[in-house]
């Protein structure tokens, strides 16, 4: 499974891949905002992409078709390794195929349900992303998008790939992975949760305590 960083934060972003914990990165309008200030969201979308060799998702801000499509072409002017993300509305299943005729790469975001994936993966979407904890925030089993998803993908031997997005906990992580959603985009707090375990910890802590009491006795007068 690929972890892509669900932030614009460069400061995130570059702590994530110089560990080498991340596949790409994915934003969104309002991850710019919070981020951009008095920048060029362009400008702070380039920096991102220098940093990042995988894939980095820039969203349109346009509803209709030709404004989605011309959006979508000056962001995948900015580098090579920028995805255009598209909502999921009629006017942008057009855009996705029309960008995708044009070579550029989609993700189609803003899904609730597999047959928003299916039909975004018909127009041609290079990656689909299901909302898991929006949904679970209003009573439905959000993860159950990915498994129905999942099945239908691999049923018609559908290559685009299945993203997890809106995710809040590690073990929204786990439940993806198992289900074999082909990326997860990770919040950075819930990337930090995934390298921890209090055990870690504390076998960590015995073992240090164990060896210096060894050292102690060799150093120790006879
Ligand atoms: C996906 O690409 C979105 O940016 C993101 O996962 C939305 O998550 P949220 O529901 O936490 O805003």
């Amino acid at each position: 499974m690929k972890f892509f960083l669900d932030t614009a934060s460069l400061k995130e972003i570059s702590w994530a891949a110089q560990a080498g914990l991340i596949d790409g990165v994915t934003t969104n309008p309002s991850l710019l905002a919070k981020q951009a200030g008095d920048l060029d969201p362009k400008d702070v979308l380039k920096e991102i992409c220098s940093v990042v060799e995988g894939p980095v998702s820039a969203e349109v801000v346009a509803l209709d078709t030709d404004g989605m499509v011309t959006e979508g072409a000056r962001l995948a002017e900015i580098a090579d390794n920028i995805v255009v993300k598209i909502p999921m509305t009629e006017a942008g299943m057009v855009a996705v195929r029309q960008l995708a005729a044009d070579g550029i790469r989609t993700n189609v975001t803003l899904c609730f349900s597999s047959v928003q994936c299916l039909i975004a993966a018909k127009a041609g979407a290079s990656y689909v992303s299901p909302f898991i904890g929006r949904l679970d925030d209003v009573g439905q089993e959000g993860m159950d998008v990915i498994r129905e998803a999942r099945t239908i993908f691999d049923n018609y031997r559908i290559d685009t790939q299945i993203l997890a997005a809106s995710i809040r906990h590690p073990r929204h992580v786990v439940a993806a992975a198992m289900i074999g959603a082909d990326v997860a985009t990770l919040p950075p707090d819930v990337l930090r949760k995934l390298l921890l375990h209090p055990l870690t910890d504390r076998g960590l802590d015995q073992f240090l305590a164990d060896w210096n009491k060894l050292v102690g006795r060799a150093k120790a007068p006879v």
